[in-house]
């Protein structure tokens, strides 16, 4: 990096913007195969939090390499970088005193622990979306298992990439066995409990 290139210090400091908001900043960082619900969740979660008036935002795989991450692939190299970008913005959002759900497939533990160092201590909250290959593939949301499966797409986490499920996410999700708006429920209690939002609101 430059020598001439110096961080300026913020007039409005993190703690600032979330007194104003009245909640903490953090990630929402949800990993899981392809139709495991990452994005299903994420939104769900989001809905469920705009109603109490948290200010939060998602971030979504498919829809971020389409802007800032257009010109990366799949190959090993472009997932880390993609990966990479998308926690830098997320700590952006979250310096900024909002809340961030990610929901990228984010296969790599390596590339998801790099992203939680980027963060202070309980900033950084790893939601897997448990759900077996199998129930996935039974989904086939996109149709991409089949395509994968008839070769057609190389590199398919779950087919031919492998998937690393974290080992101490800060909440694991069943998807399989309750609706979305349950799932959702279980992010929102946490968040309650551990102080990240308010625990007067009720959830319409
Ligand atoms: N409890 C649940 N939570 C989330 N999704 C669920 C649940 N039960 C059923 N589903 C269904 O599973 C599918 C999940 O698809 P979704 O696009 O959210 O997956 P994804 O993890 O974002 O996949 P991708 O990585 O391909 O974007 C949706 O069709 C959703 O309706
Ligand atoms: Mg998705």
């Amino acid at each position: 990096m430059s020598e001439h290139i110096v961080w300026h210090p913020a007039a409005i400091t993190k703690a600032d913007r979330q007194n104003l908001n009245r909640h903490k900043s953090f990630v929402l960082w949800f990993t899981g195969l392809s139709g495991s619900g990452k994005s299903t969740l994420a939104n769900e979660v989001d809905r469920q939090l705009f109603s109490i008036g948290v200010r939060s935002y998602v971030l979504d795989g498919d829809n971020v390499r389409h802007g800032l991450n257009k010109g990366l692939g799949f190959s090993i190299e472009d997932r880390v970088e993609n990966i990479r970008r998308i926690g830098e913005v997320s700590r952006l959002f979250v310096d900024s005193g909002q809340v961030v759900l990610t929901a990228f497939i984010s296969p790599f533990r390596e590339d998801r622990d790099r992203v939680r160092q980027l963060f202070e201590p309980g900033e950084f909250i790893e939601v897997f979306a448990d759900c077996p290959l199998e129930v996935c593939e039974k989904r086939d949301v996109k149709g991409l298992y089949e395509k994968a499966r008839r070769g057609e797409i190389r590199e398919f986490t779950g087919i031919d990439s492998p998937y690393e499920a974290p080992l101490d996410p800060e909440l694991k999700i069943d998807t399989t066995s309750a609706s979305v708006e349950e799932c959702a429920k279980q992010v929102i209690r946490y968040l309650q409990n551990n102080g990240m939002i308010g625990l007067e609101s009720q959830i319409p």
